[in-house]
């Protein structure tokens, strides 16, 4: 029984190898009454395929250390925890312009497209930098859509 409060927890649990396990390991140090919030990837979709072949990339650099990029799934069923109730558990979605969106995803490929666990050649990584720079440009009609698990936790 611990004496927290609330507990936010965004865009964490995807790194981590047993979400599940540190979900209850923080529900642990909540109060009585206490919650946890919790808002964690569930899907990201878009119709461009650079972005597409991007964002499997980044999915297989997550999965080569044993984590799950799309941890939404995974807490969506954690009211079977012990001593937790679900108070809410729902999908709430985020339409991102494309040619927005993608000056992240550049800052992102810059870190991962040196991955030892990526077997894409050096030619094919410069053509995705290339394509990902154009993509400044797409038309505001061009969209990725985050799709964002929301779950709310309360300590009983
Ligand atoms: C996408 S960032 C989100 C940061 C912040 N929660 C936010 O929403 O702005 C993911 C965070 O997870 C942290 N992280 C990665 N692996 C971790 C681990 N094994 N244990 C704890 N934190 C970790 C990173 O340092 C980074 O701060």
């Amino acid at each position: 029984m611990g004496s927290v409060d609330v507990i936010f927890v965004h865009l964490l649990l995807a790194h981590l190898r047993s979400p599940r396990e540190a979900v209850a390991g923080g529900t642990r140090a909540l109060a009585p009454g206490g919650v946890m919030l919790i808002d964690e990837v569930e899907t990201i979709e878009t119709d461009n395929e650079l972005l597409r072949d991007y964002l499997g990339l980044a999915n297989h650099v997550v999965a080569a250390r044993g984590a799950t990029m799309n941890a939404g799934p995974l807490v969506a069923d954690l009211g079977s925890l012990p001593q937790v109730a679900m108070l809410s558990s729902e999908v709430v979605e985020h339409s991102v312009a494309v040619s927005e969106a993608v000056e992240m995803f550049i800052m992102k490929f810059r870190a991962i497209r040196g991955d030892p666990s990526l077997r894409e050649d050096f030619d094919a990584l410069d053509a995705m930098a290339h394509g990902l720079r154009r993509l400044r440009g797409a038309a505001p009609t061009q969209r990725v859509v985050w799709r964002m698990r929301q779950v709310a936790l309360r300590a009983s």
